[in-house]
């Protein structure tokens, strides 16, 4: 039986063009800034995002590690939604490693404002830890970030003397679904992570971007946390393979993950929020099953998905074509959940 693998956009495997511009690439030591595909990767991303300099390093995690390492500072707080990835998914990290402490904010899609963050610097006090930093992660759960929120979390922040951390993961995705840039989404923010290894199809690596003086930082604690890499030119190559090939085609997986939402909430044993489908991810349950169990049923029928509590999360990618889309809509109109 055909699976269609829809658990996240990182399960997709490189394409015969990528690992072709892998075997080409040109490299040296990169912990020397010797590897000539590894600068020419940082180049282009400094570029896109309009930031001074960009550092290559091993994951979303460690870029968003390292902001929260040298932006907030040891026992200091950060701000950001509740669901954001580095409170959720990022195993304690910031406390663990950063000495950060991360306070999470309600916020309606997981999208911060100005005056959601309003109460929630600290006073300056003796016995009070100092709010550094606020972190806003785009796309959140698919959705994303509206500039107002971003103009006015960049306007509290500067009164505020706070860093901006943009967790851009999934940056391109909200760049092809609204068609604000990349640059002008980090002109909010002082530095700015996104990923090559998520929808864009690369297996390894992500970008961190902000000013000269951060970089400086940014390239010794990536070697203090132990993802300073020798030859990884071979990696960057996928990653520059990734920009140049990849960006405009997730305007493929938006629809189809349009196509997919409309299919369920026509078929009805789910009601998915189209609103909150605004790129490559959707979110639904199903009224009396726990998320796992539906998950399960689904990959009795060929669809691999994610369960997050009573929500089960589909996430389109590189890995599925139209018609592939066509195939799976077939399949989940006549999905019948069952009620153990
Ligand atoms: C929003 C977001 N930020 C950061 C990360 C971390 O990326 P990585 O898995 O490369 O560490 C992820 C991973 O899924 C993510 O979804």
């Amino acid at each position: 039986m055909k699976q269609f693998d829809l658990r996240s956009d990182t399960i997709t495997k490189p394409t015969q063009g990528m690992r072709e511009a892998m075997y080409r690439a040109e490299v040296g030591d990169d912990v020397y800034r010797e590897d000539p595909t590894v600068n020419r990767l940082e180049a282009m991303a400094a570029q896109l995002t309009g930031k001074e300099r960009a550092l290559f390093v091993t994951s979303g995690s460690m870029g968003n590690l390292i902001a929260l390492y040298i932006n907030c500072g040891r026992g200091n707080e950060v701000l950001a939604a509740q669901d954001a990835h580095i409170i959720q998914h990022e195993i304690g990290a910031p406390a663990a490693i950063a000495g950060v402490l991360p306070i999470g904010i309600a916020a309606p899609r997981g999208i911060l404002s100005a005056q959601l963050l309003a109460d929630k610097v600290k006073p300056q006090a003796y016995d009070l830890a100092a709010t550094t930093m606020v972190e806003v992660e785009n796309t959140i759960g698919g959705c994303c970030y509206p500039v107002e929120n971003l103009i006015g979390i960049r306007e509290f922040a500067t009164v505020h003397g706070l860093k901006v951390h943009m967790d851009g993961a999934r940056v391109f995705n909200a760049q092809i679904a609204t068609g604000v840039s990349i640059s002008e989404y980090a002109s909010y923010a002082d530095t700015i992570t996104f990923c090559l290894s998520k929808g864009l199809g690369a297996p390894v690596g992500s970008l961190l971007c902000g000013n000269e003086a951060f970089y400086r930082q940014a390239l010794k604690v990536r070697k203090m946390l132990g993802g300073g890499m020798r030859q990884s030119g071979i990696l960057a190559a996928a990653g520059i393979y990734a920009l140049e090939h990849h960006v405009n085609r997730l305007a493929d997986d938006h629809l189809h993950a349009q196509e997919i939402a409309r299919t369920i909430n026509a078929a009805g044993w789910a009601e998915i929020d189209m609103d909150g489908v605004q790129t490559n991810i959707m979110f639904f349950s199903v009224e009396g099953m726990d998320g796992s169990t539906v998950v399960r049923q689904l990959e009795q029928v060929g669809v691999l998905a994610n369960a997050e509590g009573d929500n089960v999360r589909l996430v389109t990618n590189l890995s599925l074509d139209d018609e592939d889309t066509r195939q799976l809509c077939r399949i989940l109109a006549k999905f019948e959940p069952k009620k153990q």
